[in-house]
């Protein structure tokens, strides 16, 4: 008999195939009465599958008395209960290092994007305002100082691009990572303050949540910019609608948000913002790959092997 498995929202169709070749799956998202669904299939489930927005409550685990795995599609395992995972003896794996160009790659994107004006730019031509004047100059990377807050494996990834792209690099994080060429700041506002971008790389935790203050962003200032393709949750987000609408921080490019897919209105006619429906890691091929890692690290609880990529 295959083992039973719950799987919490929509996923790629080759990981759903994957996922429906070795497992009985229950499609919980789909369902029209959840709260049935689990009384009646959850002491048989064994596994979860779920992606990074869904994630996997404690209502549902506890549901599910005879839970061994989460396997969990993306780096960030944020929605997922990891408390009550650990209190139920549940082992968790994610999907990281697969994902870190193409989310390095959407970083340096948006920072080009913002720097450049190039989304309203393509607008002044569809416009046709090329053919009344010229596009106004823009900023450019070159040059500027970039301070990035969690320089973790992503991150490091975003710090190889900006070195290429000839920009002074500092990070802030927990601790000085003395192996790393780059300046280490103990304190996010000082690095604000002396920084023209500051690109938000870390995940989101309780201890993460909000850090990006109304004084941090205050300190980055009217020329600085803030670059968030983390989490929604790090940054205060009515503040930095505030500075941003005044002026009094200069520009956002944005990725992520704290009720995606809900846009702070405010954010919609703003000129120094360019908004971006997360999509850091969304590419076929690190999708495939992150999928991929899903349903292997369900074969390999499944088979008793060790896992690939744990969390827990
Ligand atoms: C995905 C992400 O959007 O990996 C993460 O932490 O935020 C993204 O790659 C998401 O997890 C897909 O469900």
């Amino acid at each position: 008999m295959k083992p039973q498995i719950l799987q919490v929202g929509p996923m790629m169709k080759h990981v759903e195939e994957a996922l429906q070749g070795a497992y009985q799956t229950h499609r919980y998202w789909e369902s029209a009465d959840p709260v049935k669904l689990l009384e009646t299939v959850g002491p048989q489930i064994r596994g979860v599958a779920t992606n990074g927005h869904c994630g996997c409550s404690r209502e549902i685990i506890e549901a599910l008395p005879q839970l061994e795995v989460i396997a969990s599609y993306g780096v960030g395992y944020d929605a997922v209960d990891i408390a009550a995972c650990k209190q139920h003896n549940i082992r968790v794996t994610n999907t990281p290092d697969v994902l870190n160009d193409a989310m390095a790659e959407m970083t340096l994107g948006l920072m080009i994007g913002l720097c450049r004006r190039i989304p309203q730019a393509d607008a002044y031509v569809r416009g046709g305002q090329w053919l009344e004047r010229g596009y106004p100059l823009t900023a450019e990377l070159t040059g500027a100082r970039v301070g990035i807050l969690g320089l973790g494996r992503i991150g490091k990834e975003i710090a190889r691009r900006c070195q290429a792209f000839k920009m002074r690099i500092s990070y802030y994080g927990r601790q000085a990572q003395p192996y790393e060429p780059y300046e280490y700041y103990a304190d996010l506002e000082a690095m604000a303050r002396d920084v023209d971008w500051l690109v938000v790389i870390a995940p989101g935790t309780p201890e993460t949540r909000g850090i990006v203050s109304r004084k941090v962003m205050q300190a980055l200032g009217p020329r600085g910019c803030l670059v968030n393709v983390a989490r929604g949750s790090i940054v205060d987000e009515p503040a930095m609608v505030e500075l941003l609408q005044s002026g009094a921080l200069g520009g956002a490019a944005l990725d992520v948000f704290a009720d995606e897919p809900r846009v702070p209105k405010a954010l919609i006619g703003l000129d120094n913002v360019v908004l971006s429906p997360h999509q850091g890691s969304a590419t076929t091929k690190t999708r495939t790959a992150m999928g991929d890692l899903v349903v292997q690290n369900l074969a390999a609880h499944f088979a008793g092997a060790p896992l690939l990529t744990p969390v827990v």
